[in-house]
């Protein structure tokens, strides 16, 4: 096992695209790294770059303690998994698993015994004698994974090796990569562009848009502190409702938009050092749809919460929770990042737009029974509103915006 270390690392391809600017990066040893980003932004580049399948065109890559810009990908040790596995189709899974091994000449009984414990591990052992073409999907990408397993290599490489696989499928192999990370203990980095596989899985997840890193960090805290409008945008679903707003001090402290008026707690001026300094300007306000419930079905929890009447445009029920799309009487923001992180939605809202009105989502226990077009209350947990800058589209207070 080893670190991986990216320094300054650069690629710019024939034709003059910077697929990746700049990249700043330390793996730890053993840790789970998920790069995550719209279509487009580099993941694949940094992640062949890494696997020495792609130059480097400027900075430096280390591999545990050695510099590996200039090694070969078979000298790298390193296995990589992608989403286009291409298993043998004339060999049984046994000996897809042992090929590359017997390659390396490695020897009869230690391979056996790389491949039982790969299969245990993968829930293969009643597979061995079988040939691809007789196995699920799930089982293919399994056989992948196990191909890459038997190496005991310093790292794995995937990019996005579950994108193949139906909805279902997915969730049961995110468990079984979560399960063999925790036994192997590998260091692996991990492409994808799915914003809930990079919660799931990932120990830190890194946003990249545009070759450019926008934020390394562990899942909740992206979720509670994103550094910019596009990682507030880009991570949760669904995506965190927005609207600009006024910062009001008169009886208390409070942002104004679309004739609502939400009360900022003390605490937030505390935990957001600098946004005192916005009273009396405009910003943008970030509040997530699991922010919001049900007033009529909010437990205590809600007490003290501010309370916000609106008309349910659409609900959309999943079983414990409904999502309720309602109107704000408010133009949408138009910043570069939340257009960009709008774009790279999967969920486009299909509701079409009257001028100057905006849609958000709250997300509410299904216990609220809320139908659309009737009127209700929610509430909002103001302790956690987000606060973004206008012109920069930087978190206001944000540790690393300081
Ligand atoms: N061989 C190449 N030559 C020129 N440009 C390339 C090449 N490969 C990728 N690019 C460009 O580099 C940028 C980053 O591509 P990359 O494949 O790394 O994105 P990605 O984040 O993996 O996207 P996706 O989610 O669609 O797989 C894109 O603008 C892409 O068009
Ligand atoms: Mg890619």
């Amino acid at each position: 096992m080893a670190s991986i270390v990216l320094t300054n690392v650069d690629k710019i391809y024939a034709g003059g695209v910077k697929a990746v600017d700049g990249l700043n990066l330390e793996i730890k040893d053993g840790e789970f790294m998920v790069l995550v980003g719209p279509s487009g932004c580099g993941k694949s580049t940094a992640l062949r770059m890494i696997a020495g399948l792609e130059d480097i065109s400027g900075g430096e890559i280390a591999i545990g303690d050695k510099v590996v810009n200039h090694l070969p990908p078979k000298d790298r040790d390193i296995a990589m998994v992608f989403q286009n596995y291409a298993l043998y189709p004339h060999m049984t899974v046994e000996e897809n698993l042992a090929f590359g091994l017997k390659l390396r000449k490695m020897p009869k009984p230690e391979i056996q015994k790389r491949v039982n414990e790969a299969a245990k591990m993968l829930g293969l052992e009643t597979y061995l004698k079988r040939k691809p073409a007789a196995l699920s999907g799930g089982q293919r990408q399994r056989v992948a994974m196990g191909r890459a397993i038997v190496r005991e290599p310093q790292a794995f490489l995937m990019d996005e090796p579950l994108s193949n696989l139906d909805a279902k499928l997915r969730v049961s192999m995110r468990a079984s990569l979560n399960q063999m990370h925790e036994r192997l203990g590998v260091t692996t980095v991990y492409v994808t562009h799915d914003q809930v596989e990079a919660m799931t899985l990932g120990d830190r997840v890194c946003v990249l848009r545009d070759g450019i890193l926008q934020q390394v960090d562990t899942p909740q805290n992206l979720f509670d502190k994103p550094v910019n409008l596009f990682v507030a945008g880009f991570m949760g679903s669904p995506a965190m409702n927005f609207v600009t707003a006024e910062l009001v001090r008169d009886d208390g402290a409070a942002v104004v938009f679309a004739g609502i008026r939400l009360p900022i707690p003390d605490s937030t001026f505390t935990d957001k050092p600098g946004l005192d300094q916005y009273i009396g300007k405009k910003i943008i306000l970030g509040i997530r749809p699991s922010d919001f419930e049900d007033a009529g079905s909010a437990g205590s929890h809600a007490n003290g919460w501010a309370t916000l009447p609106v008309k349910a445009e659409v609900t959309e029920e999943l079983g414990s929770e409904i999502n309720v799309l309602f109107l704000i009487d408010a133009p949408p923001v138009e910043h570069k990042d939340t257009v960009a992180a709008a774009d790279a939605g999967e969920d486009e809202e299909a509701l079409p737009l009257t001028g100057d009105k905006s849609l958000w989502t709250a997300r509410v226990n299904a216990r609220s029974h809320v139908r659309p077009g009737q009127h209700i209350d929610l509430v909002v947990d103001t302790h956690n509103m987000h606060f973004f800058d206008v012109t920069s589209g930087l978190a206001i207070g944000h540790e690393a915006n300081r």
